[in-house]
């Protein structure tokens, strides 16, 4: 294993191991807005912290872009990691046992290491630039949908934009009368994830953030995956709007957006 994929796989885990003891302990959760819908809890900043220091003590020049802390500057740019520390908060408060620790690390501006942990299923999803992506050490690969009839695909509801509520709505229309079926399940680290592992078709989602999406993107892309935007181009970083699948379901969902678009969405 590259020894960077090494660390972000220790500190995954040690977060992994905060997270999932103080999901036995609910009672002791404090949990704070940051914005509409947007929550975060007292674990969120434990796991994160502990991410931080496993990061720091092995590349402390590195630099580090945090969901909760933001970003901590280091003297070598070339290397920046992100963490998502908890991805499915929402599911997490609610005693919904589905979320996942989020690491990816760029070189040079390029995803080259991701980790996304599920630490309730003891699930670790890796993949490392140019070598392929792994469940729990198995070779992962995309499903070999060609069709929407017959898939099942993932979303995320824009419950953080539900100025996008109607627009969304159509899409998921257009879309859910092709498919065999739909899933929400709560983080998007995990819907790549599946993408990535086959379990799942596709997926698409308005306004995601950078570590929503870092360590999930690469590991779908190694296991054979293509990630856009809503216009097929590359923009999703900036924009957060995403859709994901192999290259056949990308087209497929790509053409039955289209019609919908509207224009905070075309960019
Ligand atoms: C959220 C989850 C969710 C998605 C949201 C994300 P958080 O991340 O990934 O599935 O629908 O857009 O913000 O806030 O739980 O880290
Ligand atoms: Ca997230
Ligand atoms: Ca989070």
């Amino acid at each position: 294993m590259h020894p960077m994929l090494n660390i972000a796989v220790r500190a995954a885990r040690s977060a992994g191991n905060v997270i999932a003891r103080s999901f036995e302990q609910h009672d002791k959760l404090e949990v704070d807005a940051k914005g509409t819908n947007d929550l975060v809890t007292n674990i969120d900043r434990a796991a994160e912290q502990v991410i931080i220091d496993t990061i720091q003590k092995a590349y402390p020049d590195h630099v580090i872009v945090c969901e909760e802390s933001g970003i901590i500057d280091g003297s070598d740019k070339d290397y920046q990691w992100i963490i998502d520390p908890l991805d499915g908060t929402t599911n997490f408060v609610k005693g919904i046992p589905h979320f996942a620790v989020s690491i990816a690390l760029k070189v040079k501006g390029k995803l080259d290491q991701a980790v996304v942990f599920d630490p309730i299923r003891g699930e670790l999803f890796t993949a490392s630039r140019g070598k392929g992506a792994q469940l729990n050490g198995f070779r992962i690969r995309t499903s070999k949908a060609k069709e929407l009839a017959g898939s099942v695909i993932a979303t995320g509801f824009p419950f953080k934009h539900k100025q996008h509520t109607e627009t969304y709505l159509q899409m998921f229309k257009t879309l859910f009368a092709k498919t065999a079926d739909m899933r929400r399940a709560g983080s998007a680290a995990l819907d790549l994830a599946y993408v990535a592992a086959g379990r799942l078709d596709g997926y698409f989602e308005i306004g995601l953030k950078p570590w929503d999406t870092a360590a999930g993107e690469l590991i779908l892309i190694e296991a054979g995956g293509m990630v856009t935007d809503f216009v097929g181009s590359h923009n999703y970083v900036q924009s957060g709007n995403i859709v994901a699948g192999n290259s056949h379901m990308l087209k497929n969902i790509l053409k039955d957006i289209r019609p919908h678009l509207s224009d905070a969405l075309s960019k």
